[in-house]
């Protein structure tokens, strides 16, 4: 028996329980969410040359592909890859081609906008461009862009596909037919992007996170913020303004990140769910056992702190707010939650408490309307919130759900900023979605101290290659997506979360069993979410004590399996999802069968 007590005061949870983290990690942003389809259009280099990029001479021609270290179009991209045509022989020319990340997808009638930076000597004249299937080798889409002049310049130009199917085993080239030598950077090609945002987001992407219901995205990490190395930092001043500008830098997940998804590019992701940011700013501590000492040393990341606030909420009359203006949105962002550094329990120095004291007070000096986040707990001042990280089997958050039962309601308010049953891959599988289910129900029977809450990685390419952490919420390739059945349990919690939390009671049969009850104060709606991680079918009773009356019918939204590995994939995207019932014999107190392995949010209609 589950017994709800609205007879007895009831406790505020937090509207912003249910949320986002995110990170480059896993090809997250680059080869997912953000649109570029050109991968390493920058031609960074490794010890073999500038990978995904290969020169391809054509018929009889002669010609040499070499990277450039003397010249680029900005300070930021200093380097460039030249491709020479010595001689074409009979109708030869010279292909650069790009492999796009594991393909260049191409969908029926879509058009794809381009551009890239050149310097070509006056003989080159123009340059084919044409997205081409690798086996077939036909065009799907091409354009040539005439070159003019001969110092660097950015050409665009548009796709049009004429593909009646889509496919992504395809490949970008950017060929020359006459000889000379031409020099180019920043190659890139968007396909639509969601709202047809200029620079932006994958639409199936955007359209798994909307349904999630988030109301905030903690960016922009995880390690990710912090680098491996303090030079390898997320320097969110050099991911603004024009891409020219930006050089892009060395991830700790194993890659170089274009930087295209920079500061902005996450702001107006939010802005595109309509949720607020949880802003991390970097701290002075990265992963390699780097860290800034606190005082002198650590002032410049101080005062990098304070600008990176003012760029998200300053208004125009600010240096920084202006800056943000000159790159395209005038109109300052919401923020309320600041948090200062990733995991710093890491830092072996144990410089974390002077480093945090020293953010908080030149923050709280300029911002005294913001919660200061710490990463582990701190005793110099008082943090507003604490982040607590969980990474666990089902059956170790089976044990865990009353963690926070006895939490001192006195202390700092907690951010559960990266959590995830680790069972499955590269997504989490129904198993692991009902250790997330009993979770999230002990998360949000204490979501009054609980503020926020994010699964954490969000996002996997699941090409061999693209995953660097296992059990990511939600799987893709270039072209096809899928929620994991972790990521339906995120939705039903994050789709009907009341405001007000009961006291409630557990008796009887509590093996692998977990609810939470909660009630929307606007029209008296409540939600019961059950979680049966058992074998077996079980009976439940829910007794609900000082509410008037409950309508007999009520809306069920149920997710189940028949065993625990069952699972989604690319190829089999829907296997588990939720299924929408009606149960007529609700009332103040009903009895209630749940099915084996489900987890289950019923929809009641009380006064
Ligand atoms: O979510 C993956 C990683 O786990 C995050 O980058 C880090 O904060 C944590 O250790």
């Amino acid at each position: 028996t589950v017994e709800a007590h609205f007879d007895q005061p009831t406790a505020k949870a937090s509207p912003m329980l249910h949320g986002l983290m995110t990170e480059e990690i896993n090809y997250s942003y680059d080869g997912g969410l953000y649109g570029e389809l050109v991968r390493n259009r920058t031609f960074f280099t490794d010890w073999e040359g500038a990978p995904y990029w290969r020169m391809v001479p054509k018929g009889q021609a002669k010609a040499t592909l070499t990277i450039d270290k003397t010249t680029g179009p900005s300070a930021a991209l200093p380097h460039s890859a030249k491709l020479t045509l010595e001689s074409v022989g009979t109708g030869g020319s010279a292909e650069l081609e790009n492999q796009g990340y594991w393909g260049i997808p191409v969908r029926p009638h879509a058009t794809y906008k381009g551009s890239f930076y050149a310097k070509a000597d006056g003989s080159v004249g123009s340059v084919h461009v044409a997205v081409v299937g690798d086996e077939t080798g036909v065009e799907l889409a091409s354009a040539d862009v005439t070159l003019d002049g001969s110092g660097w310049k950015q050409y665009s130009y548009e796709l049009v596909s004429h593909a009646e199917t889509a496919s992504s085993t395809n490949h970008l080239v950017l060929s020359i037919a006459k000889p000379g030598s031409i020099w180019f950077t920043l190659v890139s090609l968007f396909p639509p992007t969601y709202h047809d945002r200029e620079n932006g987001f994958r639409p199936d992407l955007m359209e798994l996170m909307a349904a999630m219901k988030p109301t905030f995205l903690r960016m922009p990490g995880g390690n990710y913020l912090e680098g491996d190395h303090i030079k390898e930092r997320f320097d969110w001043k050099k991911t603004i303004g024009p891409m020219v500008d930006r050089p892009t830098h060395r991830g700790p997940w194993g890659y170089q990140s274009s930087d295209g998804m920079g500061l902005l590019e996450f702001l107006e992701w939010t802005e595109d769910l309509k949720i607020q940011p949880v802003l991390a700013v970097y701290a002075g501590y990265s992963l390699q056992q780097e860290h800034v000492n606190p005082g002198k040393d650590l002032e410049p990341y101080v005062q990098d702190a304070l600008d990176e606030i003012e760029y998200v909420t300053g208004d125009t009359s600010t240096k920084w707010g202006a800056e943000r203006a000159k790159d395209g949105h005038p109109a300052p962002f919401k923020l309320h939650y600041i948090e200062i550094g990733n995991e710093d329990w890491f830092d072996k120095s144990g410089s974390y408490d002077e480093r945090y004291a020293q953010f908080y007070k030149a923050i709280k000096a300029k911002y005294p309307q913001y919660e200061l986040i710490a990463t582990t707990p701190v005793k110099t001042v008082k943090p507003d919130v604490v982040d607590d990280h969980y990474y666990k089997s089902a059956e170790e958050f089976f044990a865990d759900v009353h963690h926070y039962d006895k939490t001192d309601r006195n202390g700092p308010k907690v951010f559960v900023g990266e959590w995830a049953t680790r069972e499955g891959s590269p997504t989490p599988n129904f198993g692991a979605a009902l250790g997330d289910a009993a979770w999230m129900t002990g998360m949000e029977r204490n979501s009054d101290i609980i503020v926020m809450a994010s699964y954490a990685p969000l996002f996997v390419n699941v090409n061999p290659g693209g995953m660097q952490w296992e059990s990511d919420l939600i799987g893709y390739d270039a072209l096809h997506s899928y929620g994991s059945p972790s990521y339906y349990a995120q939705v039903m919690f994050g789709s009907y979360h009341g405001d007000e939390i009961p006291k409630t009671e557990t008796t009887g049969d509590e093996l692998r069993f977990f609810s939470s009850i909660t009630r929307k104060s606007e029209n008296g709606e409540i939600f019961v979410k059950l979680v049966n991680a058992t074998s077996e079918p079980k009976p439940v009773t829910v007794k609900l004590d000082g509410v008037s009356s409950v309508e007999k019918i009520a809306d069920v939204t149920t997710l189940k399996a028949r065993t625990l590995s069952a699972t989604n994939s690319l190829t089999d995207p829907k296997n588990i999802v939720p299924v929408e019932s009606r149960f007529e014999r609700a009332g103040k107190t009903f009895d209630y069968e749940m099915a084996p392995y489900s987890i289950a949010v019923i929809r009641l209609k009380a006064k």
